[in-house]
């Protein structure tokens, strides 16, 4: 066994809660059927035999013998905390059910599938992995299970293991295959189900059904941690303006709950820049004048708290990005050398968009043009916007001193936190809630169904009382355009700007601009007072008002 640290020992012995629910024997109580989201008569076509299926709840039921099953797990995308425990939860689930049951992990993501490559999770190595960060037990990655040589492939492994059920463990991107594999081993009669698991930082994989994605808890506590240190030097020296890049792709849900946790002095939103229709000069005009206010009181010091997406949601950038897509998208853009691609794209630019991609400075440009992940999507958390945003703000309060509207001091420091908070060791919240999703997909497996994903509910409430379940897959989904065509994806959530979390800080952000109200969350705790350890997410809490 590896070397572990002291707080990993403690850790390993923290036995994760679960809803009461859960705590014995269950029974699947069915609602009525589903739709999509969108696009009811598309998504019903492409999945003739996983639409329209009813949302199931657990509840107290009496004990039934269960005949030995085999089931696999994969570990899609990026790492998220908790991930362990879903799979913890997931093997004493399905040992629960019967002891002789046994799981496998596919290695490296859904790759693992497709190449054969496996371990069985045996009672010593799962202890080894109990409460912990990463997803190191069986590793992850972000090849797309898309296409029907895949699922072939997959199948000859599975009957080969005996595997009666895959759970596969993603984000919005990963549950849609996990659908679409569902969908064609039910259609071939296969007899493996799939079921899915919510997992993203990112905290955009949520809707009516699903309230928040695992990970998304203790990674903004952990940025939030570091931008409360980051405010308190800040206020500490008075020197320094701190421009914090945070992640969380397209979706600002990371950096506005980071901002309700530490209140900094500026915090951009992209989903409200695209609303307004801002230009990147709004917002460095925007960023300048706070300085410059603050400087007028002798407070050469902020933070810029900036997601990582912005720039792809600046409507002209929107739009350049779109069209990039298509034309990458062509096959004759795939026999283009890369360092002919500029060129290539440059060729084939309308007017208007030639102008915005000529008027970005050339980093900025070559990753809109040149990278997408396996899914399509840019690679936003390698665009230095807080370097861009920056040095921009620095030209424009250079104009203004000249002019006489600033006159103080301005020096900038940068930040990225990203990858610093997706595989710190789980938060209470996040050990629980992810413990509780694998369990749960072991009562769905147990339950027959396939084409669903395990749900958590009133995730507010204290974990005894939380409500589990399954949602069909296909009700999260609409047809969206991905890489030049048209797709059945589940929808994006993006931060709602009539939302609460967005409204309380839309309340009180000018108050934090001016004045200097920070709050240091300090770091995570495991024991102490509820107040301290258990306390859910802002957005969570301001969602379930
Ligand atoms: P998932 O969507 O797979 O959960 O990944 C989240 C994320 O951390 C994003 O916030 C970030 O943009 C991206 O992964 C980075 O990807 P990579 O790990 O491939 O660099």
């Amino acid at each position: 066994m590896a070397t572990i640290s002291n707080l990993q020992k403690a850790r390993a012995a923290y036995q994760p809660k679960l809803p009461k629910a859960l705590q014995g024997p269950v029974a699947a109580v069915e609602g009525n059927a589903t739709q999509s989201v969108g696009n009811q008569e598309e998504i019903k076509a492409l999945f003739p035999n996983t639409y329209g299926m009813p949302v199931v709840k657990f509840e107290k039921g009496s004990a039934a013998a269960c005949e030995p099953f085999n089931v696999g797990v994969i570990l899609s995308g990026g790492q998220a905390p908790g991930g362990h425990n879903v799979i913890s939860g997931l093997f004493d689930g399905i040992k629960s059910l019967n002891p002789q049951n046994k799981l496998y992990g596919f290695l490296m993501g859904p790759g693992g599938l497709v190449d054969h490559k496996y371990i069985e999770i045996t009672p010593a190595l799962m202890d080894e992995y109990r409460n912990t960060g990463g997803f190191d037990i069986i590793g992850s990655g972000r090849t797309k299970l898309e296409e029907e040589e895949q699922f072939e492939k997959g199948i000859v492994i599975l009957r080969e293991l005996g595997i009666k059920a895959l759970v596969i463990i993603g984000g919005d991107d990963s549950n849609t295959n996990a659908c679409v594999l569902a969908e064609y081993y039910a259609a071939k009669k296969y007899g493996v189900q799939v079921i899915g698991c919510p997992k993203t930082i990112d905290g955009d994989l949520k809707n009516d059904q699903i309230e928040t994605s695992f990970g998304f808890d203790t990674a903004c506590k952990t940025y939030s941690e570091l931008i409360g240190n980051i405010e308190r030097d800040c206020n500490s020296a008075r020197k320094y303006w701190h421009f914090i890049k945070v992640m969380g792709r397209s979706a600002s849900h990371i950096a506005l709950e980071c901002a309700l946790q530490t209140q900094p002095n500026v915090c951009l939103v992209s989903e409200e820049i695209e609303k307004g229709e801002q230009s990147l000069d709004d917002i460095v005009s925007y960023i300048a004048s706070i300085v410059a206010e603050r400087a007028a009181q002798g407070d050469n010091f902020g933070t810029v708290i900036i997601p990582e997406g912005l720039i792809e949601f600046i409507p002209a950038i929107k739009k350049l990005i779109a069209e990039l897509n298509d034309i990458l998208a062509t096959d004759e853009a795939g026999t283009i050398a890369r360092e002919d691609q500029i060129e290539y794209v440059k060729a084939h630019l309308s007017a208007a968009n030639l102008s915005v991609f000529t008027s970005l400075p050339a980093d900025v440009a070559s990753q809109l043009a040149l990278d997408r992940d396996p899914h399509g999507n840019v690679q936003v958390s390698l665009i230095e916007t807080e370097k861009l945003l920056s040095r921009m703000v620095a030209s424009r309060l250079a104009e203004m001193k000249k002019e006489g509207k600033f006159t103080g001091k301005f020096s900038a420091q940068h930040h990225f936190f990203g990858y610093e908070g997706r595989c710190a060791a789980p938060s209470n919240f996040d050990a629980d809630y992810c413990y509780s999703l694998g369990y749960n997909a072991s009562r769905l497996i147990a339950s027959g169904k396939t084409g669903y994903m395990s749900v958590i509910k009133n995730t507010t409430a204290p974990a005894s009382e939380w409500i589990a379940g399954g949602v069909p897959i296909t009700m999260m989904m609409n047809l969206e355009k991905r890489s030049g065509k048209f797709k059945p994806v589940i929808r994006k959530a993006l931060v709602e700007l009539d939302g609460a979390p967005f409204k309380y800080f839309a309340a009180n952000r000018e108050d934090w601009a001016r004045n200097t109200r920070y709050i240091y969350p300090g770091s995570i705790q495991y024991w102490g007072p509820a107040e301290v350890c258990d306390q859910t997410t802002k957005t969570l809490q301001l969602e379930k008002k």
